[in-house]
């Protein structure tokens, strides 16, 4: 097995003041570029991926609150692009809109205002009709913002914070990457290969103290309910603390044994592996979860192993972790139910309330909220046996309901804030958010992106006008 490797953090090019904002600006520079990755050993080929600065995943980028960056996404890979920063209020026209494309050797300038609170954001490619094969082949990134709450409560911090980003890739004989569309794929790509920040199945060395994990499902289709156990005592789960969602800290940190994980969720935890000096635990997936195909290999997604020793005798980032985490500025409660989005499959394609998104720009507006107005969604799952991992832009909500298949709301869940949720066979969801901060035209959608791509995506207008 091979050591977890971690993105490179992105460096800016440059810095200047904006001056409408008195704001200090990160200017950054990413190109979009082939890369060949020896995933199997020799004698089998080297696999072909497309990825940001060529990295899988791409650089890591750490930003404060408060500071502005602008990026440009430069295009030297396969197909046209449009990158979407998962988890940011982001203006429209930087927003990764799905038909704002930008073709092969073109560039775009995204500006972001980082003005949320600290949060584990990512960045990935959002084109029409392509997003799973981009992101498939590497187009996805970690943005991390921090704020100075989250950095004075004494969280496990600098190399004890590890992004672990999992994805599921299927491979050919020879080892190069299946492709998706090659193949017509037009239901799910779940992999029967987990990898972790691009590794399959890695392991990483660890100390005996607490760590921060920053968990993002980056894959196309496969859900996980995650565990962890000693490698000499399978079936005995160890426990673990969630402490953020996709929106950053919970109220309060939760622990668990078990933690559900659709595809582009985020789950900040904190494991303590103090009293495993010397020993291997083994991240695990629990097979038979949210109706995807299972492998032999499945079951598993990295391994810790577990030094002797801490290198660092300060308890700085070591302490007990606070049971009471922020104040999480939920929306206000509100009655009724404003808008019923109903997913669907019908003759190979996916849709929203019976719209695809090549009906058009009229038909495929299925909501118009006043800015500012608090609303209700229901969102229900009549597919059959499909998740539907329902993501948002722009606004964080609240999940306040989960009935009709096996579990109602996960106790994580109901202290966070989130962007995508995790609607199994069967289920109903109701979200609750405010509609803010800017109007403008967002998508939301599927993030099956298999289903994104047949057409499981609509758009909702945030308007300051009456109707
Ligand atoms: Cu993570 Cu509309 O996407
Ligand atoms: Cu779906």
């Amino acid at each position: 097995s091979v050591p977890l490797p971690i993105a490179p953090v992105k460096t800016p090019k440059k810095q200047f003041t904006n001056p409408s904002t008195g704001r200090l600006v990160n200017y950054y520079e990413i190109e979009i570029k082939p890369v060949e990755i020896q995933i199997y050993p020799p004698p089998m080929k080297k696999a072909r991926f497309v990825g940001y600065d060529g990295s899988i995943p791409g650089p890591t980028f750490i930003q404060n609150k408060g500071e502005e960056a602008i990026v440009r996404f430069i295009n030297h890979g396969d197909r046209n692009s449009s990158i979407h920063l998962h988890g940011s209020y982001t203006r429209a026209p930087f927003d990764g809109y799905a038909d704002d494309v930008t073709g092969v050797d073109g560039y775009k300038d995204y500006y972001y205002p980082n003005g949320q609170n600290g949060r584990t954001l990512w960045y990935h490619d959002h084109a029409v009709d392509h997003t799973a094969e981009n992101a498939y082949y590497g187009q996805a990134g970690m943005y991390i913002l921090r704020d100075d709450f989250e950095r004075n409560l004494g969280l496990p911090d600098g190399k004890y914070d590890v992004p672990l980003i999992l994805t599921g890739k299927y491979y050919n004989k020879d080892g190069t990457l299946w492709d998706p569309e090659a193949n017509g794929e037009t239901t799910s790509v779940y992999g029967d290969v987990i990898q972790v920040n691009g590794a399959p199945w890695p392991y990483f060395d660890v100390e005996p103290r607490k760590y921060r994990f920053r968990l993002l499902n980056s894959g196309i289709s496969r859900t996980y309910k995650l565990y962890l156990e000693e490698d000499t005592k399978v079936g005995t789960k160890i426990g673990f603390t969630v402490i953020g969602s996709d929106c950053g800290l919970l109220e309060k940190s939760v622990p668990t044994s078990d933690l559900y994980m659709s595809v582009a969720e985020r789950w900040e935890v904190i494991i303590d592996f103090s009293n495993y000096a010397g020993k291997k635990l083994t991240l695990r997936n629990t097979k038979g979860v949210g109706a995807d195909s299972d492998f032999d290999g499945t079951d598993r997604v990295m391994q810790f192993r577990v030094g002797q020793k801490n290198s660092v005798t300060s308890t700085a980032g070591n302490g007990a972790i606070p049971a009471a985490l922020r104040s999480v500025p939920y929306p206000p409660n509100k009655a009724g139910i404003d808008h019923q989005m109903v997913f669907q499959h019908d003759g190979g394609m996916w849709n929203i309330n019976g719209h695809v998104w090549s009906d058009g720009v009229d038909a495929r507006v299925l909501a118009k909220p006043k800015r500012g107005s608090i609303e209700v969604w229901e969102l229900i799952n009549k597919s059959g046996g499909w998740t539907h991992p329902i993501h948002i832009h722009l606004i964080d909500f609240q999940v306040i309901q989960r009935t009709g298949g096996d579990r109602g709301v996960m106790p994580y869940e109901a202290v966070a804030l989130k962007d995508v949720v995790w609607v199994g066979p069967n289920e109903r969801v109701l979200v609750i958010a405010r509609y803010s901060p800017w109007d403008g035209v967002y998508m939301f959608h599927c993030h099956n992106l298999i289903h994104e791509d047949h057409e499981m995506l609509a758009m909702f207008n945030v308007t300051f006008l009456e109707d």
